[in-house]
């Protein structure tokens, strides 16, 4: 449990867009101008239900959030923006435009339903384009989303990340089974290990109601990024109390 802070919440709207793109994918100038849903509406109700910060992926292929999206959220939003975005130089060169608070560096593989696995390290040490430099030098905090490995928060910490996102998808995925207590204790070990290296850690994928209470014993967290499940629940009980029930879980695993 952690002994410091609160732990924070990013709603990531990501799949309010994949709504909308279903329907309105090549429509976007026609209907009267009428398209539904609106991610700025879902972000800034999630906000006022408490999100601490708005999580989206402008993705390569641009098959949920759009360029126009993430200007209007940049307009819209009072709490934190938190740009999820490959290392590639034209999604660099819309980050040092759009100046969010914050940009998480994420693989990207056009074939993928959904981010699987973390960052190779090695790659970006070697192949480098200085993003997290020069991401920093405007004023943007950067997080790197990496697998729990002792090698890669090294290579983290040799980038001068400040903030890693620790993948959590392969323990949502074994919870509840044999092996959910060996990929808890990978994240236990990483948070430690990222701490003590003056790294904060974050967490996020795969991340749902049942799940978060186990992630949130892990020590030194400082966020959670959530979408999937809490953008399942609004279908049911709207954005706002879909909100509110995670915050509250989160609470109650750290009260
Ligand atoms: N954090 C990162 C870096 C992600 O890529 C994603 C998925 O887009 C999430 C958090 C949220 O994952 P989920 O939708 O499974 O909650």
């Amino acid at each position: 449990m952690p002994s410091e802070n609160k732990i924070l919440l990013g709603v990531n709207i990501d799949h309010s867009a994949t709504l909308r793109q279903a329907r309105y994918r090549d429509e976007e100038k026609t209907c009267g101008g009428f398209i539904e849903p609106d991610p700025v509406l879902i972000a800034l109700r999630s906000e006022l239900a408490g999100a601490d910060g708005i999580t989206v992926h402008l993705r390569e292929d641009r098959r949920h959030i759009q360029d126009r999206d993430i200007y209007r959220l940049r307009e819209s939003l009072s709490t934190r923006m938190n740009l999820e975005m490959a290392c590639q130089a034209d999604m660099l060169e819309i980050a040092l435009d759009l100046r969010p608070e914050a940009v998480c560096l994420v693989p990207e593989n056009r074939r993928e339903v959904t981010t699987e696995g973390g960052l190779d390290l090695n790659r970006l040490v070697s192949e480098d384009g200085d993003f997290v430099q020069k991401l920093s030098s405007a004023g943007v905090e950067v997080s790197l989303f990496i697998d729990p490995e002792p090698n890669q928060i090294e290579l983290a910490q040799k980038l001068s990340a400040p903030v890693v996102e620790f993948h959590t998808g392969s323990f949502a995925r074994s919870f509840g089974s044999a092996g959910e207590e060996s990929e808890w204790e990978r994240l236990r070990n990483a948070a430690e290990i990222a701490h003590t290296a003056g790294i904060t850690v974050n967490a996020g994928h795969g991340i749902n109601y049942r799940n978060v209470d186990r992630v949130c014993q892990l020590p030194h967290l400082n966020e959670l990024n959530i979408g999937h499940s809490i953008l399942s629940r609004a279908l049911l009980t709207g954005i706002e109390q879909a909100v509110r029930d995670m915050k509250s879980a989160i609470d109650r695993a750290t009260s």
